[in-house]
């Protein structure tokens, strides 16, 4: 199954993304983490991006479009996809379709999630993560297990994302509104496209998401 969840900065794609992997094994692509992690790595790609990033602003789609097209291409998702953070515009939108056309794969839901300004807000001024793995935590509803130790990887240096700071966040949510909101038309029109309120608890959102996938 391949499914898009898309929804505004600190909506919970990612969490959401991640569980999903988790439980039915189908493969996360994360832009935002792929592109981070090509900064980590010092290539041009990253360096290029990384000040974009730090703004709030989007990266070129040309850029975007030819990463998601290379790791589709690879074929390693044999029990489908999960988009986060991808498509942002209208043309990457119109560009998935042509690639998953080439690749005969179809998109199965676009599932968008709702959630309040005031707890975006809340939800990216908690947000840290682990400096060497990247799982990602909040200061009041994800800490670790074990203070100041990493679940995954055992590290304990912890970093806020630099995007995550609050003028970059009000950048990210205008960004969105002029952006990203125009491709909500774009799928509904081809009638897969589903809401889900992004306010409850992780575990209650990802069941308004198994739902949605079961039918
Ligand atoms: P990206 O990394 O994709 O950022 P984003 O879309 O702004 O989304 P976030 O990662 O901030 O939030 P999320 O919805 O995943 O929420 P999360 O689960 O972390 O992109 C970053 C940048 O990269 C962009 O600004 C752009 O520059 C560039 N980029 C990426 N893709 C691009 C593209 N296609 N085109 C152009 N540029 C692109 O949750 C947030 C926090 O809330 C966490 O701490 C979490 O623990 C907590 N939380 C999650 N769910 C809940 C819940 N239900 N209740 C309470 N807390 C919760």
């Amino acid at each position: 199954m391949n499914i898009i969840l898309l929804g505004p900065p600190g909506a919970g794609k990612g969490t959401q993304a991640r569980m999903l992997e988790t439980k039915y094994g189908m493969t996360q692509i994360a832009t935002g983490d792929m592109l981070r992690a090509s900064i980590k790595r010092g290539e041009p790609l990253g360096l290029e991006a990384k000040k974009l990033m730090d703004a709030g602003k989007l990266v070129p789609d040309e850029l975007m479009i030819r990463m998601i097209d290379e790791c589709i291409s690879k074929g390693n998702c044999a029990k489908g996809f999960i988009l986060d953070g991808f498509p942002r515009t209208v043309p990457q939108a119109e560009a998935l379709d042509a690639m998953l056309a080439r690749h005969k794969l179809k998109l199965d839901h676009v599932i968008l999630m709702e959630v309040d300004e005031a707890a975006l807000v809340e939800r990216l001024a908690g947000r840290f993560s682990c400096r060497k793995c990247g799982a990602s935590y909040h200061e009041s509803y994800h800490r670790p297990a074990d203070e100041g130790v990493c679940d995954s990887c055992g590290a304990t240096d912890f970093v806020h994302r630099p995007d995550d700071r609050p003028e970059a966040v009000q950048k990210r949510f205008e960004v969105y509104r002029q952006q990203t909101a125009p491709i909500l038309p774009y799928y509904r029109r081809k009638g897969i496209l589903e809401t889900i309120n992004g306010m409850g608890e992780m575990d209650a959102v990802a069941r308004q998401i198994e739902t949605i996938i079961a039918v």
